[in-house]
């Protein structure tokens, strides 16, 4: 696929199935994440790749945060169903350090251009998916699994798989001038 039409019109996919990048895609993907933009050359990701029995360890996990947080029981079953989503989960951690140079903010960027780019790597290669966050992102039990330690951050859960439906078109052709000004 050409890059500029990746770039310019690509769309996430929710409804994923198996197979999930595997083998050679699987490690572009993760190649594509470790050539985000790195200021400082610090690396500050962290990929927990979730398939197959990983899948039902989350969704046990999910279910007792939900359980431990006293949610109803539609939102404990919510929780327990939602890693079975895609065939695949990519827990993206921002793993930051003190830096003279590089502040937290800039680290968190980092990880965050390293979920994109592992997107693009799978689309290009046929697959595709979405970047999911939400409140378990924040969660003590869930941050734990994902070895964060305080200075740490999960910036995201890129679900991924093979597309199930056609990615729905962008409606309207952007208008960029009302984002864009010359300075
Ligand atoms: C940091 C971040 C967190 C997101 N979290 C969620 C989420 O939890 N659930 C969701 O449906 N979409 C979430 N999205 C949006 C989707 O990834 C996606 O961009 C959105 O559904 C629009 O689809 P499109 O990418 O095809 O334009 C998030 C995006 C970002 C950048």
């Amino acid at each position: 696929m050409d890059a500029l039409d990746l770039l310019v019109n690509r769309r996430s996919a929710s409804r994923l199935a198996a197979p999930a990048p595997q083998g050679e895609a699987l490690d572009n993907i993760i190649r594509a994440g470790m050539r985000a933009p790195d200021h400082g050359t610090l690396q500050p990701w962290r990929f927990h790749i979730i398939e197959k029995q990983g899948l039902e360890r989350f969704s046990a996990l999910l279910e007792q945060a939900a359980r431990d947080g006293e949610m109803d029981d539609k939102a404990i079953e919510k929780a327990k169903q939602s890693p079975f989503r895609a065939p695949m989960i990519i827990t993206v951690v921002a793993h930051c350090v003190e830096h003279h140079k590089v502040p937290r903010r800039e680290q968190l960027l980092s990880a965050g251009c390293a979920v994109m780019a592992m997107q693009m790597a799978a689309a290009a290669q046929g697959f595709n998916g979405i970047w999911r966050s939400g409140a378990w992102t924040e969660n003590d039990a869930v941050r734990a699994a994902f070895n964060c330690r305080e200075q740490d951050a999960i910036v995201g859960f890129l679900y991924l798989g093979t597309p199930q439906l056609k990615s729905a078109t962008t409606v309207l052709p952007p208008d960029t001038a009302p984002f864009v000004s010359y300075f």
